[in-house]
């Protein structure tokens, strides 16, 4: 089983992983890690701020091809990992697609105190990115799991239901 988890910054993708990993007993790949990795940086805004957001974006294919023959494993992805359709199609063989949704009000309460994530330090920027992306979003799930007012034990039993009866 492979389930890889897609959405907007904050969408609780790290949550929902770290909660599926333990009850499906699934190891647990955080993108975003693997990428740091392979910059030189000590975090992910130093990435965006020293080599740019297209080296990072290169970065991040460049794990996605590690990644195309895992298994048993949950992926949580960066949110823009949409951006480049290469990502997906090299994640998502044999794996679930779940869209965590979140609505862009609740995102920016959920981040408002946070400056690790350099697309959201303009708020009128991110709001454009989220428009153009949720659509990226719903294209590529094979089923979306809405987050706002849920809290991430309720998401995950949502999706653990789904998965078991198929019914997506
Ligand atoms: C990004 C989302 C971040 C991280 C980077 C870029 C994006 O991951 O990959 O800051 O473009 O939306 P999270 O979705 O885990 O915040």
């Amino acid at each position: 089983m492979k389930i890889i988890l897609i959405g907007f910054m904050g969408a609780g993708k790290s949550t929902v992983a770290e909660l599926l990993s333990q009850k499906m007993h699934l190891q647990i790949i955080e993108m975003d890690s693997l990428v740091l990795k392979k910059s030189k940086r000590k975090n992910i805004p130093e990435i965006f701020e020293k080599d740019g957001e297209i080296y990072f974006r290169q970065l991040e294919i460049a794990v996605a091809q590690e990644l195309q023959n895992v298994d048993n494993v949950i992926i949580s992805t960066g949110g823009g990992i949409v951006e480049n359709k290469i990502i997906l199609d090299l994640l998502r063989k044999n794996g679930i697609v779940i869209y965590l949704e979140a609505s862009f009000l609740e995102i920016a309460r959920r981040l408002k105190d946070d400056d690790t994530r350099p697309l959201f330090r303009n708020k009128k920027n991110a709001k454009q990115i989220y428009g153009f992306r949720k659509l990226l979003y719903e294209h590529y799930a094979d089923f979306t799991v809405s987050t706002d007012n849920k809290t991430p034990e309720e998401i995950s039993t949502r999706i653990i239901d789904k998965i078991s009866d198929n019914s997506f």
